[in-house]
């Protein structure tokens, strides 16, 4: 039986990480190690957590003694690491928080692994790793930076990260990197493009909008909305990490992307159109609404559902202006493909959120209410 560790998965896409994993292989035992910040939520993946195939640890990836404790105890076979702060707007009001979890806390479970996976010294003079251990960072195609209307980001473009948060995962993939050059250590690296899908938080832009429009609110849209984003449906993503953790080269990176590059204020469009027309499908989703204006018809009305909501708001500083993903070499080498098109991996996401208002409103409180005075409050 094969044993991973996973961190930050009770977070978005590592939650939908130990569902994809716990469900395709029976024989596996995850051990999920998160901090619970604002961004995790173990409501998440309550119903994952048996005590047996898979355990739940409160704690910092950070802490050295915590980490060294678990792959004593544990064995772990895989690493694979989603934990991280992962809001650029975040990172721009707080840089050392991303500085401290992202390439510190990344550099620390490196340095456990290797004192967990180590047994010797080859001849070459390398350390001698454990027969079929694997460290999987998960990075993102913001270490890339932004690019102008053509072109994509291969493996091989130089990095070139813009915000505090990319400079941070840029930095965690060098560590990661420099353990396989330096150590022989058996690492991947994925770099993945802006993921949508269930248990997204709703300080990312699909959620955030979900929300709004549902709340009654305006829809804030950055600059003039024209940024592009390539975006993938969640479990194509998780997908891939299990693909490369399995069959992908060791010392390897792996760019992930579906070409699915949206301008932002399509995306907002879309997600406008969407709620529309399934609150037109079941009505009984106008519940939902805040607002309860009853219309001509003697029902909620979604009249006021339309393009009106849009507000342009004050641009994030240093917007990246384009992404865009190159997949080709883990398409040609590991086979992978997207299996969910946009146009029904956003049906999905929405109807999630319209079906799963208690999980939006447990993670949305106080604090959530706080932030988004804060950061929307005078834009
Ligand atoms: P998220 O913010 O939803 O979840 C992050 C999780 O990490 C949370 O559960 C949080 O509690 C946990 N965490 C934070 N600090 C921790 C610490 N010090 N110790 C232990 N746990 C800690 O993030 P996400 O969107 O699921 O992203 C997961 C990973 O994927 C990140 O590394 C991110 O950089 C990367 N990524 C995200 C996207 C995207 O579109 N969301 C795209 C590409 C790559
Ligand atoms: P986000 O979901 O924060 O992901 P990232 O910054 O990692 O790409 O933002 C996606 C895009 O949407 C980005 O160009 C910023 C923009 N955006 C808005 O226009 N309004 C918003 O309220 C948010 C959160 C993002």
């Amino acid at each position: 039986m094969k044993t991973y560790l996973v961190t930050g998965a009770a977070g978005f896409i590592g939650a939908n990480f130990v569902k994809y994993m716990l469900a395709k292989y029976p024989e596996i035992k995850i051990v999920v190690l998160d901090l619970l910040t604002y961004a995790g939520n173990l409501g998440t993946i309550a119903e994952d957590i048996d005590g047996d195939r898979c355990e739940f640890v409160k704690g910092d990836i950070c802490d050295r003694a915590l980490t060294d404790e678990l792959f004593a105890k544990y064995q772990f076979d895989y690493v694979v690491n989603f934990a991280a702060e992962s809001h650029v707007d975040r990172s721009i009001e707080n840089p050392q928080l991303f500085l401290v979890t992202n390439i510190l806390g990344t550099q620390n479970l490196l340095d456990s692994a290797r004192k967990a996976w180590v047994t010797g010294k080859a001849e070459t003079g390398y350390p001698r790793w454990r027969e079929g251990v694997r460290f999987h960072q998960v990075s993102t195609d913001e270490v890339y930076g932004s690019l102008g209307a053509e072109g994509y980001f291969h493996e091989t473009t130089p990095l070139d990260p813009r915000s505090p948060y990319s400079a941070s995962k840029t930095s965690a993939d060098l560590f990661v990197q420099a353990y396989s050059e330096t150590y022989k250590m058996p690492v991947s690296i994925t770099r993945c493009s802006n993921n949508y899908g269930p248990y997204h938080f709703p300080e990312k832009l699909i959620p955030l909008i979900i929300k709004n429009i549902l709340e009654g609110k305006s829809l804030p849209v950055y600059g003039d909305g024209t940024n592009v984003r390539d975006w993938l449906y969640v479990e194509d993503h998780c997908k891939a990490i299990d693909m490369v953790i399995h069959k992908g080269r060791a010392g390897e990176v792996y760019n992930v992307g579906g070409h699915n590059e949206k301008q932002n204020i399509e995306i907002v469009k879309l997600t406008i159109g969407t709620i529309r027309n399934l609150m037109t499908e079941q009505p009984e989703y106008r519940q939902i609404l805040k607002k309860k204006e009853i219309g001509a018809d003697g029902q909620i009305s979604i009249d006021w559902i339309n393009e009106s909501l849009i507000t342009f708001v004050k641009d994030r500083l240093g917007h990246d202006q384009r992404y865009a993903i190159d997949p080709t070499k883990i398409t040609n080498e590991l086979g992978w493909t997207p299996e969910t098109s946009f146009e029904v991996g956003i049906v999905k996401t929405i109807r999630w959120y319209l079906d799963n208002q208690k999980w939006v409103e447990d993670i949305t409180g106080g604090d959530y209410m706080k932030y988004y005075e804060e950061m929307y409050g005078n834009r």
